[in-house]
């Protein structure tokens, strides 16, 4: 029996809770030895505790360093701040990786197994931005800075380096726009290069591409990819893109990890309008589970449980809705946990 591993749970808003019931049954069958630590945020937070981000969920995760997350509410425009980015920066959470596989075959992108790094704290997602007022127009200029540092890109560009070669990746792409950011998105590609010559060299193949051609040549030919890493508005565009290759966000799982924790979640969002319905997809959040179990050293599990969602998914042809089957939740958990008994 491995040894117990004490861990944030934050079941989340809308579905999240029902998807989070799902994942913790079957991370229960598969034996994994997290030992959770309940703890709320986001709407719930705000109407438990008046508070989208409790101080007592902080406390948790910065004794644990590990969470597992359900999606979190934010209201758009008023209302309080994302409680996801609080998350990010409260620990530091500087690297967001997002792997995309292709789970149901015979889609429009068959064999699809792409990761993409994205920086997760810098550049133009500092929230530096303000209007001019010019006569009488109090938005006649809108302006925005971005910053990435040495520092930052380096430790993104380290974590992605050692991600590609700790999971035998043959090829890394450097994603920037250094022909017009030449100082913003220059800074990254520089010290991406420099950082291969002096510690990676031979270990990977690495190439470097503009963003907009590489958005084109992920639609046209996306197996020439392998791992992608790249600033933090280019890499929150690249990873729904390829999340989208895959049959989109409810098939995609993400992990936020940084100096002082590792959180894990799905993608998508509380999904208020099938919450409560029994009906979502719970794949996503399986899949941080998964995820979680490679951070904590236990890939044999994480594999287990991979494998038993493609057989779920195609052997047994147990799916959800939104993948076109007619299964509710608890089904598909149900035969989830049979396929990892047998
Ligand atoms: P959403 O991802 O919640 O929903 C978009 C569409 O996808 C909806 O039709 C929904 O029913 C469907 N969907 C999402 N997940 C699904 C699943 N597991 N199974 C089946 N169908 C699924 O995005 P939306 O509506 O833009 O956001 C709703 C709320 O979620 C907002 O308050 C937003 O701020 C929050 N959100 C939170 C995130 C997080 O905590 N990481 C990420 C994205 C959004």
């Amino acid at each position: 029996m491995p040894q117990r591993i004490p861990a944030t749970l934050i079941a989340g808003d809308g579905i999240g809770p029902e998807i989070m019931e799902a994942t913790l049954a079957v991370l229960d069958a598969l034996g994994a030895p997290f030992e959770w630590d309940r703890q709320i945020a986001g709407l719930e937070g705000v109407r438990a505790a008046g508070d989208p981000l409790p101080a007592k969920t902080i406390e948790s995760i910065r004794r644990n360093r590990l969470a597992l997350k359900g999606p979190l509410e934010t209201p758009s425009g008023g209302g309080y701040r994302s409680s996801n980015v609080r998350l990010r920066e409260e620990f530091k959470l500087y690297a967001n990786l997002r792997p995309a596989r292709t789970l149901i075959p015979g889609g429009r992108f068959d064999n699809i197994d792409l990761v993409v790094v994205r920086e997760n704290l810098e550049g133009l997602y500092i929230g530096h931005e303000m209007y001019i007022q010019i006569d009488d127009d109090p938005h006649a200029l809108a302006m925005a800075t971005g910053v990435n540092t040495r520092q930052g890109s380096r430790r993104l560009l380290e974590f992605a380096f050692a991600h590609a070669v700790a999971t035998g990746r043959k090829k890394v792409a450097i994603v920037h726009k250094a022909n017009i950011m030449k100082a913003l998105t220059g800074i990254f590609l520089e010290t991406g290069l420099d950082l291969y010559e002096r510690k990676y060299k031979g270990q990977f193949l690495l190439e470097t591409v503009i963003i907009d051609a590489c958005a084109m040549k992920l639609v046209l030919n996306p197996w020439q990819f392998d791992v992608l890493v790249t600033t933090n508005l280019f890499g929150d565009i690249l990873s729904d893109l390829v999340a989208g290759l895959v049959g989109g966000l409810g098939m995609t799982p993400g992990g936020n990890i940084g100096a002082d924790a590792a959180i894990f979640e799905a993608v998508h969002g509380s999904a208020p309008d099938i919450a409560g319905k029994g009906v979502a997809n719970p794949i996503a959040l399986l899949l941080a589970g998964a995820m979680m179990l490679d951070h904590c050293h236990l890939p044999h599990m994480a594999a287990r449980l991979r494998t038993s969602i493609e057989q779920t998914l195609n052997l047994d042809q147990v799916r959800t809705g939104d993948l076109g089957g007619r299964s509710k939740t608890a089904e598909f958990t149900r035969a989830l946990i049979e396929r990892i008994g047998r």
